[in-house]
């Protein structure tokens, strides 16, 4: 059984050819064109940029709000390395922030006690594709004159009351990596939701230069400005992207079909008190990203898993929390430093879910989860 396989269709292979020949191969042609449109038709974004993964664009974010060496940024652990890495890689410290018990997200009501003078951001992260508490992290950010970056890698086609994830902050930086809901194998976006970002960011995805104006026609020659980065995919790769754009709903509806079939099939085992299914609050909508099983205990969740994957079912650990990891703990960590992650960070399992799994996969999946779950010794 696949993990998170994307789904290809004919309409992706014809776009990816029709780009090989007629466009722009280094980028900027008429698929990431088209990508923008799709953007600003469904989710009302004016100004975004493709990039070449999730990873650059929240790397574009701490260029953009002006990280620097010895300022420090509030983020949680329960992440993956690319959200911290971002800003390391300009020299900011990381302040590790526990996360909520029920989404796994950041702790909204634990971030004011972790800034200092020195802070200067706050990254938050839609896990399993379910927004932050965004209304009170930019009310505190504002406060205390922050930037806030939504790192919204997995939530693509998320709401948060009712407002598209990605648009909630200042940058929004989507993934668009092979394991992500709309894919292009290696790419992201990054969204500016305010203007003063704009021309900045054009300069610091094309290497530093003002070329996007060169093909623009808005200047003659193109000349080096700023530090910058190559960020700028290929438009055969946006090609791929459009297709998974213009197939939006049919793959939002069958990711969305096998998380609610997970969600009510395993209420019994939930009673038992077996396990947890996932928490969703009721304003925000999730886009089918993951569907994550919290265990009773970490030795639960590795004897479940490892059962699963002998009946040919992956199913996988989600983030190792990365304040205990070895690179917090270089950075000084320890696991007690954020301790709800610590917990629930090693009980989570995540099940298999994409857009190319059928009713009867996930039929099979709770099947043998709830056989499995009746004899677990631990
Ligand atoms: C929360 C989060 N942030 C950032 C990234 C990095 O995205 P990419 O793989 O496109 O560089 C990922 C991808 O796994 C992610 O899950």
């Amino acid at each position: 059984m696949n993990f998170s396989q994307p789904s290809i269709t004919e309409l992706e292979e014809k776009y990816v050819i029709d780009a090989m020949r007629t466009s722009r191969l280094s980028g900027d042609g008429k698929y990431t064109k088209r990508v923008y449109e799709i953007f600003r038709e469904r989710f009302g974004v004016e100004d975004m940029l493709l990039t070449t993964s999730g990873t650059a664009a929240l790397e574009m974010a701490a260029l953009l709000i002006g990280l620097e060496p010895g300022d420090e940024v509030i983020a949680p652990s329960f992440t993956f390395s690319s959200t911290i890495n971002a800003f390391l890689l300009r020299g900011a410290r990381p302040v590790f922030c526990d996360i909520r018990p029920d989404t796994f997200n950041i702790d909204e009501e634990k971030i004011e006690a972790l800034i200092t003078p020195k802070t200067k951001a706050i990254y938050c992260v839609n896990y399993a594709g379910v927004s932050c508490e965004m209304d009170r992290i930019n009310e505190i950010a504002e406060r205390h004159g922050l930037f806030v970056v939504e790192d919204a890698a997995q939530s693509v086609g998320s709401t948060y009351k009712g407002k598209p994830s990605g648009t909630l902050s200042e940058l929004g930086c989507h993934s668009f990596h092979e394991t992500k809901n709309y894919v292009m194998g290696e790419g992201g976006a990054i969204v500016l939701n305010e203007k003063k970002f704009i021309e900045r960011a054009e300069i610091i995805r094309e290497k530093g230069t003002d070329r996007s104006k060169l093909l623009r026609g808005v200047v003659d020659k193109y000349t080096w400005r700023d530090i910058g980065s190559s960020y700028l995919p290929s438009d055969v790769l946006a090609a791929m992207l459009t297709a998974q754009l213009e197939r939006f709903d049919e793959i939002m509806e069958k990711r969305m079909s096998i998380w609610n079939f997970y969600q009510e099939n395993l209420i019994d085992a939930e009673r038992a008190e077996k396990l947890r299914r996932p928490i969703i609050p009721g304003h925000v909508t999730h886009n089918g990203h993951m569907y994550n099983i919290l265990m009773p205990s970490e030795a639960a969740r590795i004897w479940l898993s490892d059962e699963l994957r002998k009946l040919d079912i992956p199913a996988y650990i989600c983030y190792v929390p990365l304040h205990s990891a070895p690179m917090g703990r270089k950075l000084g960590y320890v696991p007690e430093d954020c301790p709800v992650t610590e917990e629930l960070g090693h009980r989570l399992l995540r099940l298999p879910l994409s857009a190319r799994l059928t009713t009867a996969d996930a039929a099979e999946v709770v099947e043998r989860i709830n056989q499995l779950l009746s004899k677990m010794p631990v």
